[in-house]
């Protein structure tokens, strides 16, 4: 059945739920009738990719104001994010990534502080981060990855001191990594590959010592990896290919020992290898292609016994 969410009603909410036989749709059409005795009573609705939803989200969401789960992942919903979103300020988790939204991020999604799941991944949005999201102190998970977002990061990201995780890849940001950065340090996922960024990683990357998943990738960094990313003992990925990084490589990568994939590739690194690359032990893929490296690889690598890829 297709839904057309430009005709959003609540018996359209109904209409839209499928085969009652599987359980997970039959609980979904329970929480549906809920919703339909009662709009303002509703605290959650999932509309995943089940339905085929298209249109644009009715201004009607603003009624939804005891609304704390709003789930439409995958469906075909194009328009804007309606400023009425900002009235259900009992939302803490919207998930509403792999559609074809567009427009700009409301200043009011600043309103809903009780959000703690932010996923708008994979539609069409434009225009920047506002410094208001850093009213959104709760957060612990945010992905807006996969938009066409631009600007540079407010440094009110840094009072989202929460998040664990945050993905803000394939997108057209621009500017520098703040050093506030180093203020998150709950992190332990961070994506800010494929945008335009530029300047050097400050060194406060390496207080998120929690992280275990780096990826800086295809921007314009420049400078040298900093020997305080050997403090980042967690990591288990790393990719800081394409970008325009130089130096040589800190003998302190080779304290990342849970490290198993490592991208250094299409960068301006110099020097040689170290042989303390051999502790490395759980890698199962490094490329360090493209780089001026000189010399022959050292042969503690041949140590690295689960190497699929080099
Ligand atoms: C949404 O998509 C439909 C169907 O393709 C189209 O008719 C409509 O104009 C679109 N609306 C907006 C706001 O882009």
């Amino acid at each position: 059945m297709t839904c057309f969410m430009s005709h959003l009603t609540t018996v359209l909410l109904v209409l839209c739920t499928v085969d009652i036989s599987d359980s997970a749709s039959f609980e979904a059409t329970t929480e549906y009738v809920n919703c339909l005795n009662d709009v303002a009573s509703c605290t959650k609705l999932y509309q995943n990719s089940y339905t085929d939803i298209s249109g644009t989200i009715p201004t009607e969401l603003g009624t939804f104001t005891a609304l704390q789960e709003w789930q439409i992942w995958k469906n075909v919903l194009n328009g804007t994010l309606p400023t009425e979103l900002g009235r259900l300020t009992n939302i803490a988790k919207l998930i509403v990534g792999y559609n074809s939204l567009t427009g700009s991020f409301p200043t009011e999604l600043a309103e809903l502080t009780r959000m703690t799941y932010l996923n708008l991944r994979n539609n069409n949005f434009l225009g920047t981060l506002h410094t208001e999201l850093g009213r959104l102190t709760d957060l612990t998970y945010m992905s807006v990855g996969y938009n066409s977002l631009t600007g540079s990061f407010p440094t009110e990201l840094a009072e989202l001191t929460r998040m664990t995780y945050l993905n803000l890849r394939n997108n057209n940001f621009l500017g520098t990594l703040h050093t506030e950065l180093g203020r998150l340090t709950d992190l332990t996922y961070m994506s800010v590959g494929y945008n335009s960024l530029t300047g050097s990683f400050p060194t406060e990357l390496a207080e998120l010592t929690r992280m275990t998943y780096l990826n800086l990738r295809n921007n314009n960094f420049l400078g040298t990896l900093h020997t305080e990313l050997g403090r980042l003992t967690d990591l288990t990925y790393m990719s800081v290919g394409y970008n325009s990084l130089t130096g040589s490589f800190p003998t302190e990568l080779a304290e990342l020992t849970r490290m198993t994939y490592l991208n250094l590739r299409n960068n301006n690194f110099l020097g040689t290898l170290h042989t303390e690359l051999g502790r490395l032990t759980d890698l199962t893929y490094i490329d360090l292609a493209y780089n001026g490296l000189m010399g022959s690889l050292p042969s503690e690598l041949g140590l690295l016994t689960r190497l699929t890829y080099l």
